[in-house]
């Protein structure tokens, strides 16, 4: 049966209020001016859903807000990229989560509020939900308490109703890193980390360490390496494939999750490793060629423009 939806994103959602131009970072009880303001629609998973959109997918995300401007302000956003948002719970107890970003120089300051984001629950995951979907990607596990406790279980639902599945852990704020990983990565079908968060995560410095550690549990892992490139493992396969380097790099804010959304693309196709981690590796450098997570994709065609001006990439 055809189903609704390619891909349904469970995450975290918040705006980002991003302040630039400031003369120093604010000291304590002291007062400075910005020269500019943007408030915009924040997180990683937002970012993923709204590139994987953008490249053609039929993208749902299920999360939560506050009954607010800023909630609202989440909803135009996802709508404005054709994300299904109906999926998103507003919240009468909680408020939308916001993050202050204070720009100065090369060095960022920031304050997040975490809000709803923080009370998604697994019991606000529903089958006929998860059924609607031919694919599941879960990101940010750390900044939602609830969602982590039960990370295992709602894998284990996606897998049972025929899902394929992937997973971006992101950085854990408290650095405890504690999962199940032998229990939740053989439901995983793609596991997305950076090559700092593998380490972290499996507390081992060195990077080929630390993929024997975590390789017996995984199906496919793909490597996120910065201007580096990427890397696929498998149980018996390891490939590295090459960056579209950027020299000019706009600022890398969603790369990771902009790689997410062109590798889970090939995937859900059925591509081959090699094809997935070089559009994944396309769609990242892109996403560095424009400031933020979603300004090199407002539309396919601004994204195919932007592979064939800077990569000499045709994208058809
Ligand atoms: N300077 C760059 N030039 C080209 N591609 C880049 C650059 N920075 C990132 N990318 C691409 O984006 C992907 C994700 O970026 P990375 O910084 O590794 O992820 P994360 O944001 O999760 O840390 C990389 O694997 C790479 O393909
Ligand atoms: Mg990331």
């Amino acid at each position: 049966m055809e189903k609704e939806f390619d891909i349904l994103v469970i995450g975290e959602l918040n705006v980002d209020l991003i302040l630039n131009g400031l003369p120093s970072l604010p000291e304590e009880g002291k007062e400075i001016l910005a020269e500019e303001m943007t408030l915009t629609l924040g997180s990683s998973s937002a970012i993923f859903a709204s590139n994987a959109s953008t490249l053609g997918n039929r993208v749902a995300f299920l999360g939560k807000t506050g009954i607010d401007m800023f909630g609202d302000l989440v909803f135009k956003s996802l709508n404005e990229k054709k994300v299904d948002t109906h999926f998103i719970i507003r919240s009468t107890s909680d408020k939308t989560g916001a993050t202050i970003v204070l720009n100065f120089d090369e060095d960022r300051a920031m304050v997040t509020y975490a809000g709803a984001m923080e009370t998604l629950m697994a019991e606000d995951i529903k089958e006929n939900q998860l059924s609607k979907a031919r694919h599941m990607h879960v990101s940010s596990i750390f900044l939602q308490p609830e969602i982590k406790k039960n990370i295992v279980f709602i894998f284990r639902m996606a897998k049972d109703l025929g899902l394929t599945t992937s997973l971006d852990i992101q950085w854990d704020p408290d650095e405890k890193w504690d999962i199940d990983v032998e229990a939740l990565l053989p439901m995983v079908d793609v596991f997305l980390p950076n090559e700092t968060e593998l380490r972290a995560l499996t507390g081992e410095k060195e990077i080929n360490k630390a993929i024997q550690v975590i390789r017996p549990f995984i199906n496919t892992m793909a490597i996120k390496m910065g201007n580096k490139g990427s890397r696929g493992i498998t149980k018996d396969k390891d490939i590295t494939v090459k960056p579209f380097l950027n020299k000019k790099v706009a600022d890398a804010i969603g790369a990771g999750d902009t790689f997410n959304a062109g590798f889970i693309t090939q995937f859900i196709k059925g591509e081959p490793l090699d094809e997935c981690l070089r559009f994944g590796n396309l769609t990242g450098a892109v996403n560095t060629t424009e400031a933020g997570g979603t300004g090199a994709f407002s539309s396919l065609e601004d994204f195919s423009n932007r592979a064939q001006r800077f990569f000499g990439v045709e994208v058809n």
